[in-house]
């Protein structure tokens, strides 16, 4: 928890200037958690109060967290001389801010993205040691089976001696589908571990990361802000071990 000055978190919101935002609190139109804030350097912690001014809701917290369905086509990079990235979806404001993807998707895989300038959070989310679980839905030429399943439990060694740990498979259906999880994200880990199943990938798709799952109404291509209750659930990663 660290705690910040009331009139320095709004003025960090770019909203307005230090001296409007001490007129505000003056005038009672700022409430935190549903108090009128009396004095502009009293402190809160941004991560878990509510603030509001003239009754709408502020977001004074100091990271931003984006979930984004990520469509095919696009590269999970901040940059690229030649190629459109995940970063063109957002608005000018955000890209400014300097959010980055957590962890890569394949071009051609769509699903969740994080993006965000939180570089602790990142790193818990990807961090093998913290145990994240990533869930991807595949779609394979043939069908998995049990001893897919069994090959993944214990853990394959792709080419060069790469050593993967334990993953999950769950056939679905007929088979030509399956829940692929993994705790890590070596490079186009599902592809190469179904195509050494001699399953080949034919579409790719990211479900969840750890417990935040894709939102539903998120048309490919859109993306929201994480929810109070979706960042509470992803800082409790970085609380544990
Ligand atoms: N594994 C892959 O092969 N590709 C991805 O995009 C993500 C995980």
């Amino acid at each position: 928890m660290s705690l910040k000055r009331l009139d320095k978190l709004l003025c960090a919101t770019g909203r307005w200037s230090r001296r409007e935002v001490k007129e505000l609190i003056r005038q009672g139109r700022v409430r935190a958690d549903g108090r009128p804030a009396a004095r502009p350097e009293d402190k809160y912690d941004p991560e878990t109060v509510r603030f509001t001014v003239d009754g709408a809701a502020v977001d004074c917290s100091p990271f931003v967290y984006v979930m984004l369905h990520k469509p095919a086509g696009l590269l999970s990079a901040t940059e690229d001389a030649g190629q459109p990235t995940v970063l063109d979806l957002l608005p000018p404001e955000l890209r400014r801010r300097g959010l980055f993807p957590v962890g890569r998707l394949d071009k051609d895989t769509t699903g969740l993205l994080l993006l965000t300038d939180d570089g602790d959070l990142a790193h818990n989310l990807l961090s093998p040691k913290k145990h994240v679980d990533k869930v991807y839905l595949a779609q394979v030429e043939g069908t998995v089976d049990e001893e897919d399943a069994a090959a993944l439990a214990a853990g394959m060694e792709l080419g060069g001696g790469l050593r993967c740990l334990p993953a999950g498979l769950e056939p679905l259906g007929d088979g030509s589908c399956c829940l692929v999880t993994l705790r890590e994200g070596k490079y186009h880990q599902v592809k190469r571990m179904l195509a050494a199943r001699g399953k080949p990938v034919r579409s790719l798709h990211r479900c969840s990361m750890g417990p935040l799952a894709l939102d539903k109404s998120l048309l490919p291509g859109k993306w929201r802000f994480l929810t109070g209750q979706e960042r509470a659930e992803l800082r409790e990663i970085g609380s544990g071990q």
